[in-house]
């Protein structure tokens, strides 16, 4: 009998099964909706971190002029072309990860984040440099799921977060958005919490909202 290495298998499920996966759970109806709805305030030269797959790309509103994103990985790439290749606005991709973006200070209108802070092995890092990189005006929209307020889900979502780490390929949980945003220096001005129909509560407890870049001489 063959055995296939742990490593070999879960590299395996990581580049052919998992991006799949996540591509097909993703543009689920609920989830086009929340995107478009997010989506719907960005304007000028947009950055979205986490790339992924390009689902928010049909989303975006004709306000946008250019749109940078980065995204380290490496994820069905002739469906993205596809994607890129039907929008009207110009598209800069770049394999890389949010924690240092490789932008000048100040030079964006508008970031985006859509359920990739519950991935990012340091989202704290990454928030501030995308705060870094917007103008003192801009604004930073963000659709993820994280921790629940009820204390009993929030128990479940932490006793299963190991083995979410391991099928979601580095997705937590657990992690409580508002506060890792406020922690990066940003200010929340406005924060949705709604839960996903039809997506047990441990994943789909979503946070939706605005944040703004505080005065930097504060
Ligand atoms: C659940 S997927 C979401 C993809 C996409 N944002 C969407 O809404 O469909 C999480 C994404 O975060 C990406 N990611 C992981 N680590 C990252 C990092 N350090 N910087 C930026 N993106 C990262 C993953 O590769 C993956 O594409």
């Amino acid at each position: 009998m063959h055995f296939i290495p742990r490593g070999v298998a879960l590299s395996l499920y990581a580049t052919y099964i998992f991006p799949r996966l996540m591509d097909w759970v993703l543009r689920g109806e609920r989830f086009h909706t929340e995107r478009r709805r997010l989506l719907a305030s960005a304007h000028g030269m947009v950055l979205e971190i986490g790339f992924g797959t390009g689902l928010n790309l049909p989303h975006y509103p004709s306000t946008i002029t250019d749109l940078h994103t980065v995204e380290p990985a490496t994820l069905l790439p002739d469906r993205v072309a596809r994607r890129v290749a039907s929008v009207p606005f110009p598209v800069h991709l770049r394999q890389l990860s949010a924690e240092v973006l490789p932008y000048a200070s100040g030079l964006f209108d508008c970031a985006v984040s859509t359920f990739t802070l519950c991935t990012i092995p340091d989202p704290v890092a990454a928030l501030r440099e995308v705060r870094r990189v917007l103008k003192p005006e801009g604004g930073f929209l963000f659709l993820e799921h994280g921790r629940s307020d009820d204390p009993s889900i929030a128990r479940w979502q932490d006793r299963l977060n190991p083995l979410q780490q391991v099928v979601a390929c580095g997705c937590n949980l657990n992690r409580r958005i508002d506060h890792l945003i406020v922690q990066a220096g940003f200010r929340v001005e406005q924060l949705d919490r709604d839960t996903l129909p039809g997506v047990p509560r441990i994943g789909g407890e979503l946070y939706r909202g605005r944040a703004s870049v505080e005065s930097r001489s504060a």
